[in-house]
C-alpha cells in the first residue's frame, strides 16, 4: 500500500475508508487525499460510469483498492445498497459528505416534493449512516467520521429556509456525537464549508485544502469552519450582531443572489 506526507497518520484508524459523494467537489477530494494517504476506498454516487472511473483513477495512482457503490441516497432501498457492497470491508473512516443541493428560492413557491426531499437526505438519510458506520467502528473498536455541514448551519439564511436549517441540525447532531461516540474511540468530526468550488458552486475555496483542514482538525475539535474568511463570516453573524440584525443583513444579501439567479 502507498503512503504519502502527513496524511499518513490517518492511517491509525484502519485501512479502509468510504466517501459518499465521492465524484465531485468535496467529496472528490476527500477521496483523492484518503487514497493518496493509503487507504483503500469505497466511493458512493449515482453515476457508475464517474464512479468506475475514478476507483480505476485512483487504484492506478496510489496502489490501493478502489471499490465502487453507484447508489441513490434519495431512493428507499439505498441502505441495503451499502451494506451489501460493504458489509465484507472493515470500514474505519467514513466521510458523510453527499447532501441535497442547496438553492435560491422563495419558500412559499419551493414544491413541497423539493422541501421533503432535502431535509430527508440531509437529516434522516445522513444520519442513519451515521448510526450505520459508527456501530460497526465500535465493534471494531474505533474509527473516525467526518459528517459535512456548511457554514449555512452557523446562520440563518432566509431564501434558503430549510437548507440552512438542515446544515444546522449536522452540526448540533454532530458537536453531539463528537463528545458521545468518544466513549467508543471513534473521533467525528463536523466540517463546515464555506463556498468551495465544486460541480454546483463556480467560486470560493478549493476543495483540497477545505478537506486537508478537516484531516488536520480530526481528533481534535468537534467543529471546523476553513479558512479565515468563513471563520471571520460566522464569528460575526453569531457573536458580534443582535439576532435582529444576523437575520436581517443575511435576508438582504440572500434577496440580492434571489434577483441575480
Ligand atoms: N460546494 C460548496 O460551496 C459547499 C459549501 C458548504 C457545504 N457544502 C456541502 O458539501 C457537500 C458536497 O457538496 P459539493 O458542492 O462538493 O457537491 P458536488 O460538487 O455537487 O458533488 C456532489 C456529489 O454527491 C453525489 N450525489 C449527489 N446527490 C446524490 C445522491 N442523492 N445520492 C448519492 N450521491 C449523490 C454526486 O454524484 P452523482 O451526481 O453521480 O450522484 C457528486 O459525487 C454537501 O453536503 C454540501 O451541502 C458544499
Amino acid at each position: 500500500m502507498a503512503t504519502t506526507g502527513s496524511g499518513r497518520a490517518l492511517l491509525r484508524y484502519g485501512s479502509w475508508a468510504m466517501v459518499t459523494g465521492s465524484t465531485a467537489g468535496i467529496g472528490r477530494a476527500f477521496a483523492s487525499e484518503l487514497a493518496a494517504a493509503g487507504f483503500n476506498v469505497a466511493l458512493l454516487a449515482r453515476d457508475a460510469g464517474q464512479l468506475q472511473a475514478q476507483c480505476r483513477e485512483l487504484a492506478s495512482a496510489w496502489d490501493i483498492e478502489a471499490v465502487a457503490i453507484p447508489c441513490d441516497l434519495g431512493k428507499p432501498d439505498y441502505l441495503p445498497t451499502i451494506t451489501a457492497a460493504t458489509d465484507a470491508l472493515p470500514i474505519a473512516f467514513f466521510v458523510n459528505n453527499a447532501g441535497a443541493a442547496s438553492y435560491h428560492g422563495r419558500f412559499l413557491e419551493r414544491s413541497a416534493q423539493d422541501m421533503e426531499d432535502c431535509l430527508n437526505l440531509n437529516t434522516a438519510v445522513q444520519l442513519r449512516l451515521i448510526q450505520h458506520f459508527a456501530t460497526r467502528m465500535a465493534a471494531a473498536h474505533g474509527g473516525a467520521i467526518i459528517q459535512v455541514s456548511s457554514i449555512a448551519g452557523h446562520m440563518t439564511l432566509p431564501f434558503m429556509a430549510e437548507y440552512s436549517a438542515s446544515k444546522a441540525y449536522q452540526l448540533t447532531l454532530g458537536e453531539a456525537l463528537y463528545y458521545e461516540l468518544k466513549d467508543h474511540r471513534i473521533d467525528f468530526l463536523t466540517l463546515s464549508p464555506g463556498a468551495t468550488r465544486s460541480r454546483r458552486v463556480s467560486y470560493g475555496m478549493e476543495p483540497t485544502p477545505v478537506v486537508r483542514t478537516a484531516l488536520a482538525a480530526l481528533g481534535r475539535q468537534p467543529s471546523v469552519i476553513p479558512g479565515w474568511r468563513n471563520k471571520w463570516s460566522a464569528f460575526r453573524h453569531r457573536h458580534l450582531k443582535s439576532r435582529r440584525a444576523a437575520v436581517h443583513s443575511m435576508g438582504a444579501f440572500q434577496r440580492t443572489q434571489l434577483r441575480s439567479d
